[in-house]
C-alpha cells in the first residue's frame, strides 16, 4: 500500500497526471486533442476522486477521449494507475479545484461532463460549493458544445431536488431528463454498468440513484 507521499511522486512522473508543477500544467488549455493525438470527444468527470466512472467510460469507449478532474492526488493516483496498467492512452487526469477548470479548458472543448456522487454540502452556507449550484452550472454550459450532455449521479435526494429545481428554473436548458431511480429506470446510460465504489456502497444501503441528464441551449 503506498502512502500519500508516494502517490504524489508516482503522480509526478505520470504522464496522464497534469497537476500543478508541470509545464503542461500551464499550456493545456484548449489543445486537449493535441494532447490525446486525436480529434476524439472529449469527456469530462468532475470531481473523479479514484476515477473509477473515467476508466470505466474509457474502457466501454477507446474512441472517446477522458478526463478525470479532481483536488486530491491521492485519489487520482489510484485512476492514473490503472490507465497505465490497463494501457489507456484515452484517459487524463487533472489536479485542479473545479472553479479553476476555465484555465485549463477552453470554451466548447468538451462533449459531455459526468458529475458522479458529488459532496452533498448540505449546509446553507455551502450552497455555492455543491458541484450544481448555479456558477458551476454556467462554467459547464460554456466548456460544452452545443447539445453536448451533462450527467449527474447522486444518492443525495436534497441534491437531487436542488439540482433539478435550478434546471427547472433555467432559461437556457435545452433538455432535461431525470429519475430518482436510475437502475429501474429506460435511461440507456444504465446500460453502462459503471458502479464507483460509492455507488456500490448505496446501493448495497438499499438507496435509490438518482440520475439528471440535461443540455443547455446555447447562442
Ligand atoms: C464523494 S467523492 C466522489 C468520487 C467519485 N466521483 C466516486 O463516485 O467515487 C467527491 C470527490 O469530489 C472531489 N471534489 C469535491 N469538490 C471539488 C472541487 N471543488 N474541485 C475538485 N474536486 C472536488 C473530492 O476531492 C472527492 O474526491
Amino acid at each position: 500500500m503506498r502512502n500519500k507521499l508516494d502517490r504524489f511522486r508516482e503522480n509526478a512522473e505520470s504522464e496522464n497526471v497534469i497537476e500543478p508543477g508541470k509545464a503542461i500544467f500551464e499550456t493545456i488549455k484548449g489543445r486537449w486533442h493535441a494532447y490525446f493525438g486525436n480529434d476524439n470527444p472529449i469527456i469530462l468527470e468532475l470531481g473523479c476522486g479514484k476515477g473509477e466512472y473515467t476508466i470505466g467510460l474509457a474502457r466501454l469507449f477507446p474512441e472517446k477521449n477522458y478526463i478525470g478532474v479532481d483536488v486530491k492526488g491521492a485519489r487520482i493516483w489510484a485512476g492514473s494507475q490503472t490507465a497505465m496498467e490497463e494501457g489507456f492512452s484515452n484517459v487524463a487526469f487533472l489536479r485542479i479545484r473545479i472553479l479553476e477548470i476555465e484555465n485549463f479548458v477552453q470554451e466548447n472543448e468538451v462533449d459531455e461532463i459526468w458529475i458522479t456522487f458529488p459532496d452533498p454540502r448540505p449546509r446553507v452556507r455551502d450552497i455555492k460549493r455543491r458541484l450544481t449550484s448555479t456558477r458551476f452550472l454556467d462554467i459547464y454550459k460554456r466548456l460544452l458544445k452545443p447539445g453536448g450532455w451533462l450527467h449527474l449521479k447522486t444518492d443525495n435526494a436534497p441534491l437531487y431536488e436542488f439540482t433539478l429545481d435550478l434546471l427547472k428554473e433555467r432559461e437556457d436548458v435545452a433538455t432535461l431528463n431525470y429519475t430518482d431511480d436510475f437502475h429501474r429506470s429506460d435511461f440507456p446510460e444504465k446500460e453502462l454498468n459503471i458502479l464507483t465504489g460509492y455507488e456500490q456502497r448505496y446501493l448495497e444501503q438499499q438507496k435509490n440513484i438518482k440520475y439528471i441528464k440535461t443540455s443547455f441551449l446555447k447562442e
